[in-house]
C-alpha cells in the first residue's frame, strides 16, 4: 500500500496527526463547540462536534472528514473552515443551524498517509451491503452504532471531504432526490472552480462526470447511506491530489463554506 506525504505551507507534514488534533481541538475550543464521543478504534477515539447553544434548531448538517487516510485535504481543510469561524459561531448559527463535524474518522490512515486502516479495512465502504458485500470498517461499524444520532444530524445536508489523489482537476459527487443537480449543486462546483481546475466530461471512477458533478451514485459509501436514510442532500468532495496542498485545502474550506451558506438559504 503506498503511503501519501505533503508539506503544508508552514511546514507541517500533511500526515502529522497529533499536530492537527491539538489543533482541532483549540479551533473547536474557540467556536464553543463541544465534542460527543462516538468510541474508540484501536485506541484512537471517534468524535462527534457541535456547538450546545445551537443543539436542535435550524437546519441540520453533518460535515465529516479522514475517511481516507492519503486524502489529507479534507481534515486539514475543514479545520480550516472552523478556524474562520471563531469565536462567532453561536452568533452565526444559533437558531438557524445545527452543524456537527466529524474532523477524522480514519485516524491510523491518515498518521500514514494511507488510504485504508491499520486493518486494511477501507472506512468509505460497508454501508450498503446490498449493493456489495464488503464488511464495514471496525470505523463504519462504530458510525452504524450510531445511526439514529447521524441520521438527525444530517437531515438537511451531509457533506464528506475527499480527494482524488491521481486527478489533476477537482469534482464532486451529489445526491438529491431530483432528476438534475439543483443550485445548490451548482454552487459547489461554481466555488470548486474559484481554487481549481473543474474535471472534464468524462468517466471518474467507472462514473460519468459532467459539468463537475458525479450525479446520483448510490454506492456504499456513508453519505450514500445517510442520503437513503432520509438525509435531504449529499455531497462528497473531491480535491486532486496532484495539485498544491494549499489549493486544495483552501477549495475544501471554500465548498464547505458553500454548502453550510446554501443550507442557511433553502
Ligand atoms: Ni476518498
Amino acid at each position: 500500500m503506498m503511503h501519501h506525504r505533503w508539506v503544508l505551507p508552514d511546514g507541517t507534514p500533511s500526515n502529522a496527526r497529533e499536530i492537527f488534533l491539538s489543533r482541532w481541538s483549540a479551533a473547536a475550543s474557540a467556536a464553543g463547540l463541544v465534542c460527543d464521543h462516538l468510541g474508540t478504534v484501536d485506541g484512537h477515539a471517534l468524535e462527534l462536534f457541535g456547538h450546545p447553544q445551537c443543539a436542535g434548531k435550524g437546519v441540520r448538517l453533518l460535515i465529516t472528514a479522514g475517511f481516507h487516510g492519503e486524502e489529507p485535504a479534507g481534515p486539514w481543510g475543514l479545520l480550516q473552515w472552523l478556524q474562520t469561524q471563531g469565536g462567532d459561531w453561536q452568533q452565526r448559527f444559533a437558531g438557524r443551524a445545527d452543524i456537527r463535524l466529524i474532523p477524522l474518522v480514519n485516524a491510523t490512515g491518515f498518521q500514514m498517509g494511507r488510504r485504508f486502516n491499520d486493518r486494511g479495512e477501507n472506512p468509505n465502504r460497508g454501508f450498503n451491503l446490498a449493493i456489495d458485500p464488503t464488511r464495514p470498517s471496525a470505523e463504519g461499524a462504530l458510525l452504524i452504532q450510531h445511526a439514529s444520532l447521524l441520521r438527525e444530524a444530517s437531515r438537511d445536508g451531509v457533506l464528506s471531504c475527499h480527494e482524488d489523489i491521481a486527478a489533476d482537476a477537482a469534482y464532486v459527487y451529489t445526491l438529491e432526490s431530483q432528476a438534475q443537480p439543483s443550485a445548490r449543486s451548482q454552487a459547489l462546483v461554481a466555488t470548486l472552480e474559484r481554487y481549481l481546475p473543474r474535471h472534464e466530461d468524462g468517466l471518474v471512477d467507472h462514473c460519468p462526470v459532467h459539468d463537475g458533478i458525479v450525479f446520483n451514485q448510490l454506492d456504499g459509501s456513508f453519505e450514500a447511506w445517510l442520503f437513503r436514510e432520509g438525509a435531504r442532500y449529499g455531497a462528497c468532495l473531491e480535491t486532486p491530489g496532484r495539485q498544491a496542498i494549499a489549493t486544495r485545502i483552501a477549495a475544501q474550506a471554500g465548498m464547505i463554506e458553500s454548502f453550510v451558506q446554501n443550507a442557511l438559504e433553502i
